[in-house]
């Protein structure tokens, strides 16, 4: 059996395999305590999922535009000009099963084989994935704590060669809740309008921010920005599979034209949860975006304690990304011993990249409760080590 040369370089997300690695252990009777994906833990607000269920008996049954229905367009369209303060339209909203197909459609519409793609390292693993599958050419540009887990934008500069065709941002950040500064963002659209580069913006945390304030780098540079955002974190949709981008009108009609290609459409009566989700009340949203910052100064505090590990305050998102070189291990030896010895599933840094070494993630998607849990067993886990 022979399979297509591409799929050599084609990566995934380690959070999943983790996951099956946990559930397989918890089948043989181990108790483990889930900080490895990134979902939040609590349901779906009752009036959004009710009206998904009302328009499922209304016969929103049916297929629908490849980009979305026009209405709810219009919706993400309101709601991005409210949130983002620029001026877009309805024609240049794409709506997808979760916000991952954008950075898949908008990577395939833009870039040639050969060209060069930046990217955040660490950072969500599906970007580098793509890139390379697409036969582009991934260049990271590391994100250091010594910097807050932002990314330098001096050295960004020094990055971008002729071939540079597409930048890649993700404020707040997967997996270090690093938030873009508002200088950062204002010098990374000039050095993108200096050389002609798009930016896939990544904003799909943009809602789940402590102390810093979420922008958008399309305050500067609408024109050359996709914005990515979806339903899954901030209303606790992952199932749902919805997501958006927002980008200049040409550029979504031809991914939108990918969409009719890949799946059609998305699914029609989800759309309609989706519009209730942005107009209505955001109540629940707000409470669980509180209770995550309750979480993670539980998580956060508790690292920081633990022999070996110093942990910075995420600004944004639901991770804990902790130094733990101080514990004399690797990442990844640290990952598989905590997760088989003493049942916390979490992921090594390099789940996120090769500069993700002497580093994990805790996702704290989970109850106070269970974190304190996974703590207690991490310190017992570290005391016991042997080298
Ligand atoms: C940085 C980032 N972008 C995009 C996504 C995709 O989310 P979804 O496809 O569920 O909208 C995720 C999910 O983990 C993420 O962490």
């Amino acid at each position: 059996m022979q399979y297509a040369e591409r799929l050599k370089r084609l990566g995934t997300e380690t959070a999943f395999e983790v996951l099956v690695r946990a559930k397989a252990l918890e089948a043989k009777g181990m108790e483990v305590v889930h900080l490895e994906i990134g979902e939040p833990d609590f349901e779906t607000p009752k009036h959004i999922s009710e009206a998904g269920i009302k328009a499922i008996r209304d016969g929103y049954t049916h297929y629908n535009p490849a980009a979305g229905f026009p209405d709810i367009r219009r919706i993400i369209s309101d709601d991005i000009n409210k949130t983002r303060g620029i001026n877009t339209n309805l024609n240049q909203v794409v709506i997808t099963p979760g916000g991952k197909p954008i950075i898949f459609f908008t990577i395939m519409a833009l870039v040639n084989e050969g060209d060069e793609v930046i990217y955040p390292n660490p950072g969500f693993p599906i970007y580098e994935s793509v890139i390379e599958f697409l036969g582009a050419k991934a260049v990271p540009i590391p994100l250091r704590e010594e910097n807050d887990f932002r990314l330098d934008v001096k050295e960004l500069r020094k990055l971008v060669t002729p071939k540079t065709k597409l930048l890649i941002i993700n404020s707040p950040q997967n997996p270090t809740g690093g938030v873009l500064t508002h200088s950062d963002l204002e010098e990374i659209a000039r050095i993108a309008k200096e050389h002609d580069i798009w930016i896939l913006s990544d904003e799909i945390y943009s809602r789940i921010i402590y102390e810093a304030k979420f922008e958008s780098v399309s305050q500067f540079v609408p024109e050359r920005t996709i914005i990515l955002d979806g339903m899954s974190k901030t209303y606790a949709m992952t199932g749902w599979r919805l997501g958006y981008g927002v980008m200049d009108e040409k550029l979504a009609s031809w991914v939108s034209r990918l969409c009719t290609n890949d799946h059609s459409c998305t699914a029609s009566f989800a759309q309609i949860a989706m519009g209730a989700a942005i107009t209505g009340p955001q109540e629940d949203s707000r409470s669980m975006v509180e209770e995550f910052k309750r979480r993670r100064d539980v998580i956060v505090d508790g690292l920081n304690k633990i022999k070996g590990f110093s942990c910075k305050k995420p600004l944004g998102a639901f991770y804990a990304y902790p130094n733990v070189r101080g514990t004399g291990w690797k990442s990844k030896e640290l990952a598989d011993y905590l997760l088989d010895k003493f049942g916390v599933a979490a992921l090594s840094g390099t789940a996120f990249g090769h500069l993700g070494e002497g580093y994990m993630r805790f996702s704290y998607a989970n109850s106070v409760e269970n974190i304190k849990k996974a703590l207690a067993k991490i310190e017992q886990g570290v005391a016991s080590f042997k080298h």
